[in-house]
């Protein structure tokens, strides 16, 4: 068996032998909602150190743990906390928790993080809702011999983020009232943020929002067929648009700021995908 599959079975394993609850939704949690299990009905925990071989974050106020539990009454895998490819992991093991959540019977899969804002007309604290990606400056994850038992060796991307689930998101702004901008979000390694000129190649692109992580998560969930949406919350200005150098400082207190109503948008769509099942 390929070691990629073998190290993801062995992590199923582990989950079930501790875990009896069966999620319908996964969901993982990027800066601002890092308190999410306030929204949820948490029934179940698992450290991610009680799982070997899992990738644990290194990055200062990074939590992990997954939280099973119900958000009106649908099941929710959440994680609190991922890795990063930055941080020198493997893109196989940045992406195992995405394919492990699919393996324990998710069927959507809800990404957020916080993002740079490329398009000019976006401002810190929107929230954008992904419509595509662009990857070219990160390695696939589906780089190596394919784990056939996931999916096929050449899968179509042409609609990652699931047109019903988008369609979901605008519905639960609409129900709410957070208002939320729609974009393509291009992932960057990071650790550092990027350079004005890369910022403006990303807007010529068609780039509106860039980030170091969810669209290698986003490509193997649609590798195995998981239904994707994603959810960007705009920190700040990308790099070269304003006076200001960035720091991760004001990212965490832009995100802390619009953390309730990226809460109450992100339970309003698990509400709704609830009713379509
Ligand atoms: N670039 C990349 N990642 C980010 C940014 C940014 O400007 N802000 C928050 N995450």
């Amino acid at each position: 068996m390929n070691a990629i599959y073998e190290k993801l079975i062995r992590c199923r394993k582990a989950v079930n032998a501790k875990i009896k609850f069966k999620p319908e939704v996964a969901l993982i949690l990027g800066s601002g909602l890092g308190d999410y299990a306030d929204e949820m009905q948490v029934e179940e925990s698992l450290e991610y150190s009680d799982i070997g071989g899992f990738p644990i974050s290194t990055v200062a106020g990074h939590e992990g743990r997954f939280l099973f539990g119900y958000v009106k009454g649908v099941p929710v895998v959440a994680m609190q906390g991922r890795v990063h490819f930055y941080e020198g992991y493997p893109m196989s093991d940045v992406v195992l928790p995405v394919r492990l959540m699919g393996l324990l019977g998710a069927k959507n899969l809800i990404l957020t993080n916080a993002a740079g804002g490329v398009n000019v007309n976006f401002q810190p604290g929107d929230l954008m809702m992904i419509t595509d990606h662009i990857t070219t400056a990160v390695p696939s994850p589906l780089i190596g011999p394919n784990l056939d038992e996931l999916g096929t060796r050449f899968p179509d991307m042409s609609e990652v983020y699931d047109k019903g689930l988008r369609k979901m998101i605008k519905q639960a702004s609409k129900n709410t009232g957070v208002p939320i901008q729609e974009g393509v979000y291009m992932q960057f390694t990071g650790p550092n943020y990027e350079s004005p000129a890369e910022i403006r190649m990303c807007r010529t692109w068609g780039g509106d929002a860039a980030g170091m992580s969810t669209a290698c998560e986003a490509m193997a969930a649609r590798h195995m067929g998981l239904r994707v949406c994603g959810i960007s919350c705009i920190t700040n200005l990308a790099a070269g648009m304003s006076d200001q150098p960035l720091n991760h400082k004001e990212v965490q207190e832009t995100a802390d700021k619009v953390s309730r109503q990226f809460k109450s948008l992100v339970t309003e769509t698990i509400r709704l995908m609830g009713e379509e099942a």
